[in-house]
Parts: structure tokens; sequence; C-alpha cells
């Protein structure tokens, strides 16, 4: 492993029997008004209790719909805020860890962001459109919807580049350098339209430039390598390689096809029998799919397996005081997110939620 913040080899994770069975009977006490939201890369003893799993586009969809009073999310910090963002007033969204935030979303911060816009505006005589990935503040969000600009989660990236460009002619993208530059690659532009912000542009460099690609990434799909994907295919012909489009240009290019978690679920799931996959993604995801279809072969792209350190934060230990806390009516747990990020930062989400 390379050392860096926010990922780890993958660990086997066990509850005790009592602790599972006292979240069963909290679960039930609560049920007229709970919901529990599970995101794909959650540990196998804590996304059990889910009653929606899905990616970030799913689960904020959901969030939007429910119409119970407590919403436990058993994700990321970004993607609670979300579901506090999309529910009403007497609706209350909790996350178990509320530390378990997401390495990437905090490489963007607003007023870094706001200078570096402010530079751009200058120098460019065209309309830029900002556009966030859902894995960023709520802060960033809200900045992004302030100046007409959306949300996007890595199933509908491509469809909310088409509405940036329509509203103008250059797009802002933060924080995920990779899922921008993947994006763009993917709809023909090519690498010389891309900017990557460690530097700024001067006038003239301006005018082919289509996406300015803030630095930000994630360190989990970082660790995939342009190495494993030709390990694998050496190592088993007919290997159909699947990776998320977090990963890097070269990584995504070397594969046969890039999507959300949801995109790979639904290639692996519909693929014949006896068919060979290499995942590149959080190693939760990729030993559930082993475990699910046990007439394939299941393989992570990285030999051991990575896993997100935030995602891991959520333990059924901290699910159960979540809960307690919520039956004795004082769950320290709470997402509440600042009435004026609100409002900003819901135009962006609805804007892609209305694609
Ligand atoms: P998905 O929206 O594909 O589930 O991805 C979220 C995420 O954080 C991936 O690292
Ligand atoms: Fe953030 Fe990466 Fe973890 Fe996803 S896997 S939550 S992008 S750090």
């Amino acid at each position: 492993m390379s050392g860096e913040k926010g990922v780890e080899t993958f660990r086997e994770s066990t509850s005790s029997p009592e602790l599972l069975s006292a979240i069963k009977v909290l679960k039930k006490e609560l049920s007229s008004e709970l919901v529990i939201l599970g995101h794909h890369y959650q540990r196998d003893d804590v996304l059990q209790f889910a009653d929606i799993t899905g990616d970030s586009l799913i689960l904020s969809r959901k969030a939007a719909e429910m119409q119970k009073k407590h919403i436990v999310f058993c994700g990321v910090y970004f993607m609670a805020e979300c579901a506090d963002i999309l529910t009403e007033e007497d609706q209350a969204v909790y996350i178990p860890d509320l530390e378990a935030g997401c390495a990437m979303a905090d490489m963007a911060g607003r007023r870094q962001v706001e200078e570096t816009w402010g530079k751009l505006t200058a120098v460019s005589d065209e309309t830029i459109i900002p556009v966030t990935y859902i894995n960023s503040s709520a802060d960033i969000k809200a900045f992004v919807g302030e100046r007409g600009g959306l949300v996007c989660t890595s199933s509908n990236a491509g469809p909310v580049f088409d509405r940036a460009m329509e509203l103008g002619s250059k797009i802002l993208f933060l924080p995920d350098r990779y899922l921008g530059a993947n994006t763009a690659l993917h709809k023909g532009m090519n690498k010389k339209q891309l900017w990557l912000l460690d530097r700024l542009p001067d006038r003239r460099q301006m005018k082919d430039i289509r996406v300015f690609l803030w630095d930000g990434y994630c360190s989990v799909h970082r660790q995939f390598r342009v190495e494993d994907v030709y390990r694998l295919r050496k190592e088993y012909p007919g290997i159909r390689i699947i990776v998320h489009g977090e990963c890097s240009e070269a990584v995504v290019q070397a594969s046969d096809d890039f999507g959300s978690t949801s995109a790979i679920i639904q290639q692996v799931s519909s693929a014949p029998a006896g068919s060979i996959w290499g995942v590149g993604t959080e190693e939760h995801l990729v030993r559930r799919l082993k475990k699910r279809f046990p007439d394939k072969t299941v393989l992570s792209l990285s030999g051991k397996g990575v896993q997100c350190t935030t995602m891991y934060r959520i333990t059924p230990e901290k699910l159960q005081k979540t809960l307690q806390g919520i039956r004795d009516g004082g769950s320290t747990q709470r997402i509440r997110v600042n009435p004026e990020i609100k409002h900003y930062a819901k135009s962006a989400l609805m804007r892609m939620l209305s694609l």
C-alpha cells in the first residue's frame, strides 16, 4: 500500500451475534419512522441492515423521496449532507460517525475554489459552468448552485457535461480530476482541451480549453495501475476489466469499461456464467460480487484489495448507538446543513436530478 491517507489494505470484519441482534431489535422498534440507507462500499455486517442500498445517485434520489422521519445514512459525510439537503424540515438525517468524510471531497475548499474561479473568469470571455462531482462538501455544491452549475455522480457525468455545455462553453469540474478527464475523453474531447488546475492558463492558452480539472482524486481508486490491467489480461485471457470512473485515465483507457458502482454490479450480474472479471473498485464491493456470483470469476484488479478507511468508520457498534440515540430522543449523530448553504446546494442537486 502507498501509505496514502484514506486507503488501506482490506481487513475482514466480524461482529458479535449479540450486537447484531440488538440492532435488529432497535430497527424493529423504530420501523414506522426509520429508514437506513447504505452505500455499496459498506462492510457486510453494516449493509445487512440497510433498507435501501445503492450508489450515490440512487441514494440521493431515494433520500429525496423518503417520507420517514429518521434517515440513517451508512456511507460518508457528503452523502448524508445530500440527504439532509434534499429532505424536508421535519425529517432528520444521521450518520453513525460524523468523522466519516471523503478524502477527495476534502480536497476542494470553498475559499480556494472561489479564488481560482475569480482568476479563471477574469481571463476568459466565454461562459464557464461549474460542475461538481457529488463527492464534495455542501459548501462547494452551494458555490456551484449559486453560479448556475450542476452536481453529477459517476452514473450521470456524461449527460451533466452535455447540459453544462448547452449552458456555457467551458466547464470547471470539481474536485475529481480523473472522473472529469474520463468523462470528457469519453465524450470525444482530446487531452489538449483539458486543463489540470495545478497551475492557471494564460489568456492565449484559454482559447482551446473546454474543461478545467480541479486537482483532486480518490486515493483508493488511484491505487489501481495500468500494470494491474496488463497482469490480469496476461494471466486470464478473455478477461473483462471494469473499473470505477475515479480511476486514472490510463487505467480507464486500458480497461474494457468504466462506470459507477451500480454500473459495475449491473455488468457483472448480466454477464454469462463462466465469464471472468477484473474489477477496479473498493474491495467490499468486489468481495460481495464474488460471493453473489459464484458461477463467474470475479477478481480484484489490485491483488490485495483496497478499502476506503472512512467508509470503514461506520461500524455495527456505531450504528447501534445511533439507533439507540434516536429511540431515546437524543442522537448526537444528526447532520444539519446550514440553511443558506442548503438553498444553493439544493439548486445544484435539483438541476442534476431533473435531467
Ligand atoms: P458511486 O456513486 O459510483 O457509488 O461512487 C461513490 C464513491 O465514492 C466512489 O468512490
Ligand atoms: Fe471518497 Fe474514494 Fe472513499 Fe469514495 S472511495 S468515499 S471517493 S475516499
